[in-house]
């Protein structure tokens, strides 16, 4: 099987290095739509992510329906005006409410993604001790469309300020199933090498030797 493997090049690791710089979390969109197949294309990719005893765990819910949409957009504006609250007293309070717009009405596409908590597929193999690893796959495979996209000129905006149950319980979904994250995508309206936080001066990039330790 291993015959064959591929080779990455110099030029190729440096690309891959600048698509790494360029994924971005975007929250503004252009209005253009995403091609029925690039979404087709970009699932197909997330699905290579690793997971836990090949349980492919992740579940995506593409939402179709405006009054869905309207009422998930309204939903997480409620959240955010609670969670902006809780900022209140902060130096950057007027750039947390100005930075908090989700683009839930703007983007083209809206997709939930959820955990099956019970996967057949697997075996339950791995989670015996840890089921949180079934999550985990999930946010792998949201990495892994998150890079697909931002090479093809998408954006994905991850919005979590939002009550997960109210989020489920609208998304009518299995019981089993877990909100893992609430995505837009779309083209972004201004494409940047630096995360909107960090322009915005809220939160900079931290040095690698403050994360990395030796036991
Ligand atoms: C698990 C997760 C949840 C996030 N939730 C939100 C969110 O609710 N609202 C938001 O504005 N950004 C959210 N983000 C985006 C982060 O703010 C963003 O990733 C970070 O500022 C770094 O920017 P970058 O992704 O453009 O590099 C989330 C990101 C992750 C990974």
């Amino acid at each position: 099987m291993t015959h064959h493997a591929p080779l990455f090049d110099d030029d190729f690791a440096q690309r891959f290095e600048t698509l790494l710089r360029w994924r971005r979390d975007v929250r503004h969109f252009a209005p253009q739509p995403v091609a029925e197949q690039v979404m087709a294309d970009l699932l197909a990719q997330a699905v290579l992510a690793p997971s836990v005893g090949h349980a492919q765990p992740w579940r995506f819910v593409r939402l179709r329906t405006p009054g869905l949409r309207a009422a998930l957009a309204d939903h997480v504006d409620e959240q955010n005006a609670v969670a902006a609250g809780e900022h209140a007293g902060h130096a950057r309070y007027d750039d947390y409410v100005a930075l908090k717009l989700h683009g839930i009405r703007e983007a083209p596409e809206i997709m939930a993604v959820f955990c099956d908590e019970q996967p057949l597929a697997g075996h339950r193999l791995g989670i015996a001790t840890m089921p949180e690893m079934l999550r985990y796959s999930c946010v792998a495979a949201i990495q892994t469309l998150w890079l697909a996209a931002r090479l093809r000129g998408i954006g994905l905006g991850w919005v979590s300020i939002l009550d997960p149950r109210t989020v489920t319980a609208m998304l009518d979904v299995p019981p089993q199933w877990s909100l893992i994250a609430l995505l837009c995508i779309g083209y972004p309206a201004e494409p940047s090498d630096k995360p909107e936080l960090e322009q915005r001066g809220w939160q900079s990039r931290e040095p690698l030797a403050d994360r990395v330790f030796e036991r």
